[in-house]
């Protein structure tokens, strides 16, 4: 995927924050509180009962003799828990046993389970081997609460999932990943209680399966001769000249997919088409429009080179398809359909004579015959077709199930249609998006998605009845690697918005809770710490919520730790250390300040420094009207964000930038009074990779009455941050800044206007 213009906001009111207290995870009794049972995620019902199963000696599991890979799971997790632990196993039903496996008709879901922890022992009792893994997965989490386990509080458990489709997918082509650590990602897939991995196998940058019948997909394809580095959108990229390759064997694929089913989690594969496919077609260059030569691509983005629509395609793919449906036993294949640029189609004459022959209007006709084509394939052999919601276009295949990213409107449309969805939106779903705006996060393709608000997707979006909305199978995290090179950053990206969106597909949306997620969270990162998983810490960060009054011209600022016991600050700029001020109430900014402060527990640092910046001035809470109005989708707050006191920060889509394109900022504030005027501070943004510019012009004016207007400034130097000396009386002050017209050459977008992104009117 490729981010050209700026996507997504922040919706950041954490209003809930304020009314959180510390901790309640200790309450010093023997009561077993609900939440203490730390199950992620959260269970429909489970009823907290009093006092403890103490672990004898030697434990006994029972259960059904097909249960022997389940029970094989749940002994080997007792045993990294409690080494000292004795666990034997009996296939046969016997009441001197300590936990019982059952299968049980009471069990109505297919995947959901019973977990019943009493004096008598353990019970799991589910309709399928699914659900009895669900439920031994929820008795780990009861297992893994302290370091050296002993005993199990008393619990009942009745749980079953939202969502039968719970995915993450994981995008091998732009980076390899061994198959030890897609095992180890399907672990983490499977303790979320997901059931879906969609491995995204071929791409531009590399082809990654073993295909028999087409060696060169692997000899050739899986190699590219070096890599851009930097953000794809740069207009001088370097590169780093290193080779760069990986692929999976058959053997391999065999061994984990095998692993998956053990897990109770379907991988389905993705071999991408028509467009994404430049690996392929540089190994077997006719199967391009142009007949090449062709290179495994380098950079990232679209590129143009895409399948032709010949049948020497078509018996290409179907081969290689065959291939891959014996490999995978998942009833879906996904076949991309994402992103195919037409260019290459308009100019080809077998695609053109393809277009006339089949009485197709156009190339989007064209590719909707392709994927038609395909599903027609697939489903003669048994399996089904999932896409990316551009299979939409030109006609969507008779039985396709859509994967909607570019929103949810995909998914809507194809429900509505009468056909099956699952929701990956880029704004909720993306976790190759930047996860907190701390300017040391590593490189991201872009966007925003913080813990909270992946948290906060509903897949079923309001516009569906009741019967559309059974067409939406789930959701699903997706994770594009471009910017991941290890398995550190993979992981980093992951974790914990897995956890998030684990309890948007599994739990009741009626249990949805931030707060009480967040306590449930800490037991999860130290499962994490178990599995060596190295989850972003963002969710040990200070949060803040702050206040302004517009009148007095100042701001109340709360600060709140999830996980600490004290928080310290500094005003003055200096650092925070243990003798710092404490944090008791919420901070009042009467003057222009930086705060600083840092969480402790136990005199020990929690997560990283805090730092924000208010800025007072005369302009907070004036009035200003904007002669056009700012693109919808940058205006957030609205024209009021220029004088909120507020720095806009890094990311343009951070919600204090306005963004205007082709016409003007005029702005004109009004501070009611006349005023002595020092000096005003205007500041923009420039990344020209997102076709943001400073503007080309800048004016300033003053008037006493809002009709009579005086320049005292203008200049087409304009800079990021603009301070500009008034010495003058005025009631009204008048900005105009022009975006350029037309992104000059050697910029991305050239001749297209550019943005203009403006924040703070600063007034003093
Ligand atoms: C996608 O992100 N191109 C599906
Ligand atoms: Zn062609």
């Amino acid at each position: 995927m490729k981010i050209i213009a700026p996507q997504g906001l922040l919706i950041a009111a954490l209003i809930y924050l304020l009314a959180v207290s510390s901790c309640s995870d200790n309450k010093g009794t023997n009561q077993n509180e609900p939440n203490q049972y730390n199950i992620l995620p959260m269970p429909n019902k489970l009823v907290a009962e009093n006092g403890q199963f103490v672990l004898p000696k030697v434990l006994v599991i029972s259960a059904d003799s097909s249960l022997k890979n389940e029970t094989q799971i749940l002994r080997s997790f007792i045993l990294t828990q409690a080494p000292e632990q004795v666990v034997e196993v009996q296939y046969q039903r016997s009441n001197k046993s300590h936990i019982q496996l059952v299968f049980s008709d009471s069990v109505a879901h297919q995947e959901g389970y019973q977990l019943l922890v009493s004096a008598e022992g353990i019970k799991v009792k589910a309709a399928t081997a699914a659900g009895i893994f669900y439920g031994i997965n929820s008795l780990s989490q009861l297992l893994s609460q302290k370091d050296q386990v002993t005993s199990i509080p008393f619990v009942r458990i009745f749980d079953a999932p939202r969502f039968e489709y719970r995915g993450m997918h994981l995008d091998v082509g732009r980076h390899y990943f061994p198959p030890s650590f897609i095992k180890k990602y399907i672990d983490g897939i499977a303790m979320h209680k997901m059931n879906r991995f969609h491995w995204h196998l071929t791409e531009d940058q590399g082809w990654r399966i073993e295909i028999k019948k087409y060696p060169k997909l692997t000899s050739i394809g899986s190699v590219r001769k070096e890599t851009i580095l930097g953000h794809a959108g740069a207009s001088n990229p370097s590169f780093d000249g290193k080779e760069y390759k990986g692929f999976y064997t058959q053997e391999e694929i065999k061994e984990i997919v095998g692993y998956a089913q053990m897990r109770h989690v379907t991988i389905i594969p993705e071999i991408e088409m028509p467009g994404h496919a430049q690996a392929a077609l540089a190994a077997y260059p006719e199967l391009g429009c142009t007949g090449g030569p062709y290179e495994v691509s380098t950079k990232w983005g679209i590129e143009k080179e895409v399948f032709c629509t010949t049948e020497t395609t078509f018996e290409f793919l179907e081969n290689v398809l065959k291939e891959v449906m014996d490999l995978f036993p998942s009833q879906y294949i996904h076949i991309g359909g994402d992103e195919c640029p037409k260019d290459r189609w308009k100019l080809c004459k077998k695609c053109q004579s393809r277009i006339r022959s089949e009485g197709l209007s156009d190339e989007h006709e064209l590719q909707s015959y392709f994927i038609k084509r395909i599903e027609t394939f697939l489903n003669k052999n048994g399996k089904k077709l999932i896409g990316w919601d551009e299979i939409l276009e030109g006609g969507l295949a008779p039985d396709a199930t859509v994967m909607s990213w570019r929103g949810v409107q995909g998914g809507v449309k194809a429900a509505q249609l009468g056909h099956d969805a699952i929701m990956t939106p880029q704004s909720h779903c993306y976790f190759d998006h930047y996860q907190s705006d701390d300017p040391s996060e590593p490189l991201a393709i872009g966007g925003f998605l913080p813990l909270q608000k992946v948290y906060a997707f509903e897949p079923i979006p309001k516009e569906l009845n009741q019967q559309e909305s059974k067409r939406i199978l789930g959701a699903q995290g997706n994770v594009w690697t471009e910017y991941m090179q290890s398995e550190k950053h993979v992981e980093y990206m992951v974790y914990p918005r897995i956890a998030a969106l684990a309890e948007v597909v599994w739990s009741n949306p009626e249990h949805r809770n931030y707060q009480d997620f967040s306590q449930r969270l800490h037991a999860q990162f130290k499962r994490y710490e178990l599995l060596e998983i190295h989850a972003a810490n963002h969710f040990y960060d200070i949060n803040k919520v702050h206040q302004l009054d517009t009148l007095l011209q100042q701001f109340k600022v709360q600060l709140h730790s999830w996980s600490s016991d004290t928080i310290r600050y500094t005003t003055d700029g200096s650092p925070v250390n243990q003798q710092s001020t404490l944090y008791q109430q919420p901070i009042e900014v009467t003057q222009t300040m930086k705060i600083q402060a840092q969480a402790y527990t136990n005199n020990l640092e929690v997560g990283r420094l805090f730092t924000d910046e208010f800025v007072i001035h005369q302009g907070i809470g004036a009035d200003i009207s904007l002669a056009h109005q700012p693109v919808k989708k940058y205006t957030f707050h609205g024209k009021n964000t220029l004088l909120n006191g507020r720095l806009g920060g890094k990311e343009f889509a951070d919600g204090e930038w306005l963004g205007f394109i082709e016409k003007p900022l005029v702005a004109e504030v009004d501070l009611k009074t006349s005023n002595n005027l020092q000096m005003v501070n205007i500041r923009f943004y420039d990344d020209p990779d997102s076709w943001i510019f400073l503007p080309e012009k800048l004016t300033v004016m003053a008037s006493e009455n809002g009709a009579d207007y005086t320049e005292v400034f203008t200049t087409s130097n304009v800079l990021n941050n603009n301070m500009i000396p008034l010495n003058l009386e005025a009631r009204y002050i008048k900005i105009i800044g022009n975006p350029i017209s037309s992104i000059p050459v050697g910029h991305p977008g050239v001749g297209k206007p550019g943005w203009l992104f403006v924040d703070e009117i600063e007034i003093k």
